[in-house]
């Protein structure tokens, strides 16, 4: 049983998509957690995606990720990182199956549907930048 934190972007919120992509994760059986509409700050954003500062899509990427409301949510379940990344699919939606979440929702890359933590130890870093409330006092 692990947990995972799944952000749903900007583009995808504003298309009406948070339903129908939060009901994919709990067909799948992975619980929700923690689940919150919020606008990203770009200082939670540029700690969110440290490790990508200075490449070529940097600024696009926090800019689009700042552009508008994002649902961010925590999922638990039986390798649940590993579930929630099968589900989304490739990064790339264009390279995206048939049949997930990416595949299904996103044509480009710069609005690729949903972001989902890549590792155990990425996921409790993240979860506890997007949820500090959650952390045990
Ligand atoms: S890398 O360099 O291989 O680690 O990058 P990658 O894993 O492919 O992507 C990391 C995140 O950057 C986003 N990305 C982009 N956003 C906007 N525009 C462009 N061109 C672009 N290229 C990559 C990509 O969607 C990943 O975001 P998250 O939120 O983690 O899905």
């Amino acid at each position: 049983m692990n947990q995972t934190l799944v952000v749903i972007k900007p583009q995808a919120v504003a298309r009406g998509l948070s339903g129908k992509i939060m009901a994919r994760y709990e067909e799948k059986g992975l619980k929700l957690a923690a689940v919150k509409l919020m606008q990203a700050e770009r200082d939670l954003l540029a700690q969110h995606y440290a490790e990508h500062a200075g490449k070529s899509f940097y600024d696009n990427l926090l800019e689009t990720m700042g552009s508008g409301p994002v649902l961010a949510m925590v999922l638990e379940g039986t390798d649940a990182v590993t579930a929630v990344r099968m589900l989304n699919g490739a990064t790339d939606p264009l390279k995206a199956s048939p049949g997930t979440i990416r595949g299904d929702f996103g044509l480009e890359m710069a609005h690729n549907v949903v972001h989902a933590s890549d590792s155990i130890q990425s996921s409790q870093r993240e979860i506890s930048l997007w949820f500090p409330e959650l952390a045990v006092k």
